[in-house]
């Protein structure tokens, strides 16, 4: 599995990745690296980002910048830009990556619980949009966000409504900011990802037995889970110029998952051919 862009393709430019530190942050983060980007991590955990930014520098040779940051809290945001652009100069692109969910049928969690994932995911979402984009503004800059959704964001999904909620409301500033913010150059796009195993994710939504019962792969059509480089291929591409006539989309990259779960026949994959051979047989 190999990087898809040209060597140096972000040479001097500079991109905060927030939930950077771990999962599909940081595989992201490490291929902007090698690109030759200079990086900044954020998140709540500054001993995990510490980790993190030591080890990207000593895979890659690039530099990365820690900072802790709650993405529910704008003035914790804004000290982020400060802090990027004092060591790194400017700031020119924002992968809007943080988020926090689990499965529960929605009958059992309590307010604070449904209002701890959609804090995470829409108002940090939105918090560090803003705050990037009128420093953007400000400035006469242009810039470039690239938020992390989910197939659901546009289908819905029992057992994780929260988490819908909030990806279906980060679309919807995706979409809406690519067409208003487009007159100062701020382009706006998303990625849909089907299933990557990382551990925060998998250890909250097939948690205890469910990863035995329930394999991510057999529910996609080309029967197997993501690879981190194909999303962080991806990822480059839409924060580089090289997609400077996208804006606005958002790019679903899940071996055909959500169609398939949503195609009316989709169940007939479990018919054998030799059921087939006999309706053949009947229809002649
Ligand atoms: C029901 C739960 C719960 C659970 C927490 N709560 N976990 N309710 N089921 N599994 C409730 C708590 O009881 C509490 O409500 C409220 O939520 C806050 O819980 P805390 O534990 O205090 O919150 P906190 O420590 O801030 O942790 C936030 C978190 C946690 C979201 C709960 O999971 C987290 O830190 N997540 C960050 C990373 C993450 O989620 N990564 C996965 C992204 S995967 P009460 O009422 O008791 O006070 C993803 C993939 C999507 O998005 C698509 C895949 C295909
Ligand atoms: P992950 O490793 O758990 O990443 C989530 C990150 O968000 C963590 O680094 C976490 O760090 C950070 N975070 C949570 N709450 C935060 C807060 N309040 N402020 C700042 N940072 C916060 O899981 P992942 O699988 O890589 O998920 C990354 C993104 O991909 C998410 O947007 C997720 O919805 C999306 N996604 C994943 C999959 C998949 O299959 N893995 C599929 C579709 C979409 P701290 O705990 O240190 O704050």
């Amino acid at each position: 599995m190999e990087g898809m862009l040209r060597p140096g393709a972000f040479t001097n430019k500079t991109v905060i990745i927030t939930g950077g530190g771990t999962g599909l942050g940081r595989s992201m983060g490490k291929y902007l690296l090698e690109l030759g980007a200079n990086l900044v991590i954020t998140s709540r955990k500054m001993d995990v980002l510490e980790k993190t930014a030591l080890a990207l520098e000593k895979e890659t040779g690039g530099h990365v910048l820690p900072v802790a940051c709650d993405v529910r809290k704008y003035e914790e945001i804004e000290q982020v830009l400060k802090q990027t652009e004092a060591r790194f100069g400017k700031i020119d692109a924002v992968l809007n990556n943080a988020a926090g969910n689990f499965i529960s049928p929605t009958e059992r969690l309590s307010h604070r619980a449904f209002d701890i994932v959609v804090d995470i995911v829409l108002k940090g979402t939105y918090y560090t949009t803003l705050a990037a984009g009128k420093n953007w503004i400000a400035k006469s800059q242009p810039g470039v966000f690239l938020n992390i959704v989910t197939t659901y964001a546009w289908t819905g999904s029992g057992y994780v409504v929260p988490s819908a909620c909030g990806k279906a409301g980060v679309l919807a500033l995706t979409r809406s900011l690519a067409v208003e913010w487009a007159k100062y150059n701020i382009r706006s796009n998303a990625i849909a990802p089907g299933p990557f195993p990382t551990e925060g994710a998998w250890s909250r939504l097939l948690p205890g037995e469910l990863v035995k019962k329930f394999d991510p792969a057999q529910r996609v059509p080309l029967k197997r889970v993501g690879q981190h480089q194909e999303l962080a291929n991806l990822a480059a591409y839409l924060l580089s110029d090289y997609s400077a006539y996208i804006n606005g989309e958002v790019i679903t990259i899940d071996g055909g998952e959500w169609l398939r779960n949503g195609g009316e026949f989709s169940h007939l994959e479990l018919v054998p051919n030799e059921m087939w051979d006999q309706i053949e047989k009947m229809r002649k």
